[in-house]
């Protein structure tokens, strides 16, 4: 059995392909568990965790709010709006105080790449990451992938394509990273202003035709436009957009009957992907959201120091 040394989930990048395996087994028997009824577990009761989350999010947050309340952990969230941080109270001052009321996991979603990382290095509990910036959204690309090996039960050997406003996109790194240690082939499709190819030094592939692309696909990942990262304009309109890069009903139909069609949320419907193609059979991103649980109390389990032996193997094949 693998083992998990680490108090922080900062990125994927510092995850070895074990450790990432650890991460999805580990998420693999909560979600099992919770089939057979096992909803709630004793592992983190007597431990707080602290959700402070300066950018907005509707998945993320709740999700580790539950995933923690399943642990039996007592959760506190904050808000940028409603803490000290809006009368000047600093990032590291309001996680220092944060710790001295006795956190043992900060959750932290922030605007600027690198604050878990600051955090983590100052503070003695837990940090995971929950999204900063463009850097890095550690489980947001595990539950992509936890999602891939459910549905198609691998994830070596397969192709996924990610589409959209890639240079903006924490998901889109996180994905790379990840798929790329499991052993699967990216393909990238947007925009050149959007998507450069200085991204191919990270051993992926840049397009920009999307119709020569999804025949191969076994799984496209559609992006949204993230607007409030960006400082410029960065293509026409939206309608040039869509009618280059968005996943309508006439591509969706390019696709192998078996591709798996995943959003991260929040999808602009009409934009990146078309609404009845979101709603379709093929589409996934309610099952993403749901493994999102699973996720994150694995996520929570094993920084918490628990023993991964405790929690039974998984039954399907990797
Ligand atoms: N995918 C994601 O991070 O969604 P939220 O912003 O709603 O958390």
């Amino acid at each position: 059995m693998p083992s998990w040394t680490r108090k922080d989930l900062l990125s994927i990048a510092e995850l070895d392909a074990q450790e990432i395996q650890l991460l999805l087994d580990t998420a693999a028997s909560f979600k099992q568990a919770g089939t057979r009824g096992v909803k709630k577990h004793d592992d983190l009761r007597g431990r707080t965790l602290v959700n402070l989350f300066v950018e907005p999010s509707t998945r993320t947050r709740i999700s580790f709010e539950l995933a923690a309340l399943r642990l039996s952990a007592d959760v506190i969230n904050i808000s940028a709006d409603s803490s000290s941080l809006t009368k000047g109270e600093t990032l590291k001052d309001t996680a220092k105080n944060i710790e001295a009321l006795e956190a043992d996991i900060i959750v932290l979603r922030h605007q600027s790449a690198g604050a878990p990382l600051f955090l983590a290095r100052r503070l003695s509990c837990s940090v995971i990451n929950a999204g900063d910036g463009a850097h890095a959204h550690p489980t947001q690309a595990l539950l992509d992938v936890f999602t891939i090996r459910e549905r198609l039960g691998r994830v070596a050997g397969l192709h996924v394509v990610i589409i959209g406003d890639i240079l903006f996109s924490r998901v889109a790194r996180s994905n790379i990273w990840t798929l790329l240690k499991l052993g699967a082939r990216v393909t990238l499709v947007g925009p050149s202003t959007l998507v450069p190819r200085s991204f191919e030094r990270m051993g992926v592939r840049v397009e920009r035709d999307l119709d020569s692309v999804l025949p191969t696909a076994n799984v496209v990942n559609l992006l949204r436009i993230q607007h409030e990262r960006q400082r410029r304009e960065y293509f026409p309109s939206l309608g040039e957009y869509t009618a280059l890069f968005g996943l309508t009903k006439q591509r969706a139909a390019r696709l192998p009957d078996d591709c798996l069609i995943m959003h991260p949320g929040p999808i602009n419907r009409g934009v990146e992907i078309d609404s009845e193609v979101a709603d379709s059979g093929r589409s996934v991103i309610l099952d993403q959201v749901t493994n999102g649980l699973a996720v994150r109390m694995a996520a929570l389990f094993l920084c918490a120091g628990c023993d991964p032996a405790r929690i039974e193997e998984p039954d399907f094949d990797r």
